[in-house]
C-alpha cells in the first residue's frame, strides 16, 4: 500500500480498523463464552452486534471512497487479542478473577479503538470528508460507551468478589 499522503494514510486507518473489528467479531463470541457475570456476557454480545453494525459502516467508507480494502491485517488488535487469551490460559478456578481478567482485556481492545477511531476521524475531517467523520465519531461513541460500561462493571462488583477470592 502507497503511503504518500493524508489520503493515503487515512485508508490505511480505515483498514487497519476493519481488520481490528473483524478480529473482534471473532473474539467476542469466545470473552462472551469465558464469562461468568450475566451481565459481562450480555455486554460482550451487546458489543458484537454493535461491532458488526460497525465494520457495515466501515465498508460503507470504503464504498464512498470507492477504494478496495487491501486486506491488510491489524497486528496492534492481533497481539493485545493474543495477550488476552495468554492471560486466560493461566486463569486459575476462581470466576471473579476469570471475569476481571476479561474486562481488562476488552478494555484494551476498545482503548485502541478509540485510538484508531479518533485517528481516523481527525484525518477525515481535514480530508473533507465531513460524513465519513460524523460516521467515525459515532463509531468512536460507542466504544468509549462500552469502555465507560465496562469500567462499571468492573468497579461494581466483578473486582471486589475476585478480590476476596
Ligand atoms: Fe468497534
Ligand atoms: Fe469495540
Amino acid at each position: 500500500m502507497k503511503m504518500e499522503n493524508l489520503e493515503d494514510l487515512y485508508l490505511h486507518t480505515l483498514e487497519d480498523a476493519r481488520s481490528a473489528e473483524q478480529q473482534m467479531v471473532e473474539n467476542l463470541p469466545k470473552m462472551a463464552k469465558a464469562a461468568s457475570s450475566d451481565q459481562l456476557r450480555r455486554a460482550f454480545n451487546e458489543h458484537l452486534e454493535e461491532t458488526k453494525r460497525q465494520l457495515e459502516r466501515l465498508e460503507g467508507l470504503f464504498e464512498e471512497l470507492e477504494a478496495e480494502p487491501e486486506g491488510h491485517k491489524c497486528k496492534g488488535m492481533e497481539g493485545i487479542i493474543r495477550e488476552g487469551e495468554e492471560l486466560l490460559k493461566e486463569k486459575g478456578s476462581d470466576k471473579s478473577t476469570l471475569d476481571a481478567a476479561l474486562i481488562a482485556a476488552a478494555q484494551k481492545a476498545e482503548h485502541y479503538e478509540i485510538a484508531t477511531y479518533g485517528t481516523a476521524r481527525t484525518y477525515a475531517h481535514q480530508l473533507g470528508y465531513d460524513d465519513a467523520a460524523k460516521t467515525l465519531d459515532q463509531i468512536l461513541t460507542e466504544e468509549a460507551k462500552t469502555n465507560e460500561k465496562l469500567t462499571k462493571l468492573a468497579e461494581s462488583r466483578i473486582n471486589e468478589q475476585a478480590a476476596k477470592a
